[in-house]
């Protein structure tokens, strides 16, 4: 296959990229966009400042702008996301206890049912743990310890037919504290009932280091509690050749690794721009990276 979407396509996998619906206007990025990608996630505009900016009055525009930009040309979407300490609406931060357990919930009911039955998955929490594996401190985490699993319980009841997913960096080292920590819920989550059917990692690399030689057992380990997994976010600075490929292949070798989403399409739509972690260049090249990746597809 000569794009990535088609080559993910052939394991019956997906390849997605994060939009940006202020670039939708940029023919150079749609061109790319359209052609390699078959999944979307809305890199900021179905976070929760952006869907209800004013509590109870929800603003959908930019993340329907996203939607309807990807379902024309027969792309699917992930939403992205529903309860997470950043990005939360100015209301919201200031919210605690009963009434911010409250405005979660009401959160929740209001995007998922804008959405029904639309999207392929929704990280419905984001990054909810430390790096050591705790609890993250969080206004929602004060609610207290039960905040998760009354956020997947309610978006199961908002939309049935969608994939619940939690979502989170720094777990894709099987021998790291945080990675243990998210695994220890999902296996709780599992054996209570508690409704999940995926983990995201987000899979943003950093630094020198390369990719952990656990990553693919990491991957296989939480696929053996019964969920799907996908990577969500990926990005890796100077877009290693090595490490592209690695990632790529430990979910090619997993078979309940559902698809791989990069965060952006050139370096210069990346949140780590200087880092030039991405598969195209800011002239929309495609990068050694871009190949590395297609070949392990
Ligand atoms: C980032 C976006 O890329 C930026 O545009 C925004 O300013 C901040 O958020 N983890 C996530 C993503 O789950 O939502 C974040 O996206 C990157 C880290």
């Amino acid at each position: 296959a000569s794009t990535l979407g088609a080559a993910a396509a052939q394991s019956g996998r997906y390849f997605g990229t994060a939009i940006a619906a202020g670039r939708l206007g940029d023919s150079t990025y749609t061109t790319i966009a359209g052609r390699e990608f078959n999944m979307v996630t809305a890199e900021n505009e179905m976070k929760p400042d952006a869907t209800e900016p004013q509590r109870g009055q929800f603003n959908f525009s930019s993340g329907d702008q996203i939607y309807n930009w990807a379902t024309q040309r027969g792309m699917k979407v992930r939403g992205h996301t529903l309860a997470w300490h950043a990005q939360q609406p100015g209301w919201m931060q200031s919210l605690s206890g009963s009434s911010l357990r409250q405005a979660m919930i009401d959160h929740i009911n209001g995007v998922m049912a804008h959405y029904k039955g639309k999207l392929a998955a929704w990280d419905v929490v984001n990054e909810a743990f430390n790096e050591d594996g705790s609890r993250r401190q969080s206004n929602l985490q004060g609610t207290g310890n039960d905040w998760i699993e009354v956020a997947f319980r309610t978006a199961r009841t908002a939309d049935p037919s969608v994939k619940l997913c939690y979502n989170d960096y720094n777990i894709e080292n099987w021998s790291y504290g945080k990675t243990q920590g998210v695994y220890r819920m999902i296996q709780d989550f599992k054996s209570r009932g508690v409704p999940i059917d995926c983990v995201g990692l987000q899979t943003h690399f950093t630094g020198g280091s390369s990719l952990p030689s656990n990553f693919q057992t990491t991957l296989s380990s939480f696929a053996a509690l019964g969920v799907d997994v996908a990577l969500t976010e990926v990005d890796v600075t100077n877009a290693s050749t090595s490490q592209y490929a690695g990632l790529t292949q430990a979910c090619m070798n997993v078979p309940r690794c559902i698809g791989i989403t990069v965060w952006g399409v050139r370096d210069s739509d990346s949140w780590r721009s200087s880092e030039s972690p991405l598969l195209f260049d800011g002239g929309g090249n495609k990068k050694a990276a871009y190949t590395s990746v297609l070949n392990a597809l």
